[in-house]
């Protein structure tokens, strides 16, 4: 967040109440409420979180709460559950088979309707498919799709049989696909033979093509039909999903595995302060609980609602809040294939009213961007079943949280802006709707059993207001478990900095009332439009490019995106840095990473400030590229000169 940004942020101290209305309804319904559980839940942690674990259902009770391992967290070790098993089976037993568990809507408007038991019936079917080929408990399986109800049922059907899911969001590239296949050594790859994005078709089998040309792990590609774009299939390798699923011998039930508590269940792959990815680990009962209990208090859940979340669930928050969060609680969650603006400026709030959703939660930066194309657009809809909103991935600017409480909350809605990462599993700081009175900007205070802190450089904690290190001081059920074939580096990352202590990479304060402010990321990582790119990727990628020696990469701040990227680049000898080449370089970062690592600006230059033993200091070009006059110490540098230079050279 810009200087500026923060500076309104310390401003900020309007106080928004939960109405009376809402409150008496709510499953933790006053702030008195709240501190009582959350003195208990940090007393007794295990105790807390065991009481919880009984209303899912096990197949095998646990016999030790929790156990740290020589630093690695085991919860709940003795028992076995299945995650598939609780967010359907469950249900259905329960008598809820005719609940609506998921509704779709594609980009053109098309919608498709699940019941918990056709839901189920699904994922059996594909379970079947699964086991069909040979899959495993503890297999890999590398999903790749867009947002359709194949990809929900993909994941159910994967922990139905204990494989471990690997899901990769669609925009990436075939290379970024590549070295997540690679890394986890997936057996078997899901696809489609492409997606839909504002009108064109995007083709997503044909990287998976690119990505496993010399792999040897991947055995099987399964492929949806999705926009019936031609594709070549590689004979006794790819298979079309309908024709596996219809073949006579495919049934629609299939027993559950039963899984260790800490068992693998996911990897997802996040970016780091290196180049490389990393695949955080989930586990199966610690996670399972977090979400559901998270997502029971943080959105209310309540029977009748419909429940919304925009996240793709290529990201942590699509994983836990569209998939496992709202269908352990039995609620009715909406998938939407589209984007915000197509096919007009009003799609969201035009699916808000087709489908009366009543909790609803996105991304600031869509609030941002929508709150630009004008106050008509969602004053055309109706959105009176509204009666929640939330947002996640980034901070929140106080203007885009009014506009959001007035304009779609009509100022009786609490929005929830909740704190969380890929490496939490689920949310960790954030109001309770009917509890915690908001402050436009702040995470607000922490769920129960969750203990942050905000640390100095030197380990002691930060007063208030002061700032600091975001850190976790203890364990909880979501946590990541440890880096994907890299313990060394789970260690190192979250647990290096202060022993025993959880270290998040947000820089944060929090204020006289024990509030939350995230201020964002102090590592090398930056949030575009709310998703995570390392600039240590894009750099690497930059550097591919034919032309280009040497490259560095810092955020710059952007009205709707929240954050840009800004780089600099030196070009060969003999290279001019021309528009051609810019707009070649742009592309070709676009088609090795992903659009959403694309550049936002480029500075070529001929030097880079660098200390004298060849270190470049980003923290002077990210002073450059936001345009400050006083770009702080430059002492260390071999050549202080070059800081003038740059300056000048500085794109607007
Ligand atoms: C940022 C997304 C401020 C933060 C669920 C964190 C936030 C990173 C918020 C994790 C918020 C997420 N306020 N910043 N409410 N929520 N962040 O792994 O920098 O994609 O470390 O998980 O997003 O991003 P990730």
């Amino acid at each position: 967040m810009s200087d500026d940004s923060i500076t309104s942020i310390l401003k900020e101290d309007r106080v928004f109440n939960p109405t009376a209305e809402f409150s008496s309804d709510a499953h933790v319904k006053s702030l008195k409420e709240y501190k009582k559980i959350y003195k208990k839940s940090i007393e007794h942690p295990e105790k807390f979180w065991a009481e919880k674990a009984k209303q899912l259902h096990w197949f095998k009770k646990w016999h030790t709460i929790l156990r740290n391992d020589h630093g690695f967290f085991k919860w709940f070790e003795g028992g076995e559950l299945n995650i598939s098993y609780n967010c359907l089976d469950r249900h259905v037993n329960a008598g809820k088979g005719n609940k609506l568990a998921l509704i779709w809507e594609a980009e053109d408007g098309e919608v498709k309707r699940y019941t918990y038991s056709e839901l189920l019936a699904e994922v059996c079917k594909f379970s079947n498919v699964l086991k069909g080929h040979g899959l495993k408990r503890g297999d890999r399986v590398c999903i790749y799709m867009p947002m359709v109800p194949e990809l929900a049922i993909a994941m159910l059907a994967c922990a139905r049989i204990g494989a471990i899911h690997s899901i990769v969001f669609g925009g990436f590239s075939s290379d970024s696909l590549k070295d997540r296949i690679d890394d986890c050594e997936a057996k078997l790859v899901i696809t489609a033979d492409g997606t839909f994005r504002a009108g064109k078709i995007i083709p997503l089998k044909v990287n998976v093509d690119l990505a496993i040309k010399k792999n040897k792990s991947v055995e099987k590609v399964v492929v949806v039909k999705r926009c019936k774009n031609k594709v070549t299939m590689k004979k006794k390798r790819d298979l079309w999903w309908h024709d596996e699923i219809s073949k006579d011998n495919i049934e629609d039930t299939c027993p559950a595995e039963s899984m260790h508590s800490e068992d693998s269940l996911f990897i997802l792959y996040t970016s780091g302060t290196t180049g490389k990815p990393k695949g955080v680990l989930h586990t199966q009962a610690g996670y399972l609980l977090y979400v559901y209990q998270t997502f029971k208090w943080v959105f209310d859940a309540k029977d009748n609602d419909v429940y919304w979340c925009t996240a793709d669930i290529g990201w942590i928050t699509g994983h836990s809040y569209i998939v496992y969060g709202p269908l352990a609680n039995s609620s009715t969650t909406l998938m939407f294939e589209g984007v915000p603006t197509y096919p007009s400026p009003d799609r969201f709030w035009k699916i808000v009213e087709k489908h009366k959703v009543s909790v609803f939660y996105t991304a600031p930066t869509a609030v941002r961007a929508l709150m630009r194309l004008g106050d008509e657009w969602p004053k055309k809809c109706n959105l009176k079943s509204l009666r929640l909103l939330g947002t996640v991935g980034e901070p929140i600017n106080p203007e885009a949280w009014i506009w959001y409480h007035k304009i779609i909350g009509k100022e009786k809605c609490p929005i929830v802006d909740t704190w969380w990462q890929t490496e939490t599993g689920g949310i960790m700081i954030t109001p309770l709707p009917g509890a915690t009175p908001t402050k436009p900007g702040s995470a607000t205070l922490p769920f129960p059993g969750i203990v942050p802190a905000i640390l100095k450089e030197d380990g002691s904690e930060a007063k208030a207001n002061e700032g600091g290190n975001l850190v976790i001081k203890k364990p909880w059920p979501g946590m990541l478990r440890t880096v994907w074939g890299d313990p060394q580096r789970y260690k190192e990352t979250y647990f290096g900095k202060y022993e025993h202590i959880y270290l998040a990479g947000d820089s944060a304060r929090y204020d006289r009332d024990g509030y939350f402010w995230v201020m964002g990321r102090n590592d090398d990582v930056i949030k575009v439009s709310g998703h995570r790119i390392g600039t240590a990727e894009v750099e690497s990628h930059l550097v591919s490019y034919k032309d280009v020696a040497e490259a560095a990469v810092v955020p710059i701040p952007h009205k709707i995106k929240g954050w840009s990227i800004y780089a600099f680049v030196t070009l060969k000898k003999g290279t001019k840095g021309t528009e051609k080449t810019r707009k070649n370089i742009v592309a070709h970062v676009a088609k090795e990473m992903g659009h959403i690592a694309k550049p936002e600006r480029i500075q070529f230059t001929d030097f880079l400030p660098k200390t004298r033993s060849g270190k470049i200091m980003r923290r002077i070009l990210k002073a450059i590229a936001e345009g400050k006059k006083d770009v702080g110490n430059t002492t260390t540098l071999a050549d202080p000169s070059v800081v003038p230079r740059l300056i000048k050279g500085r794109i607007k």
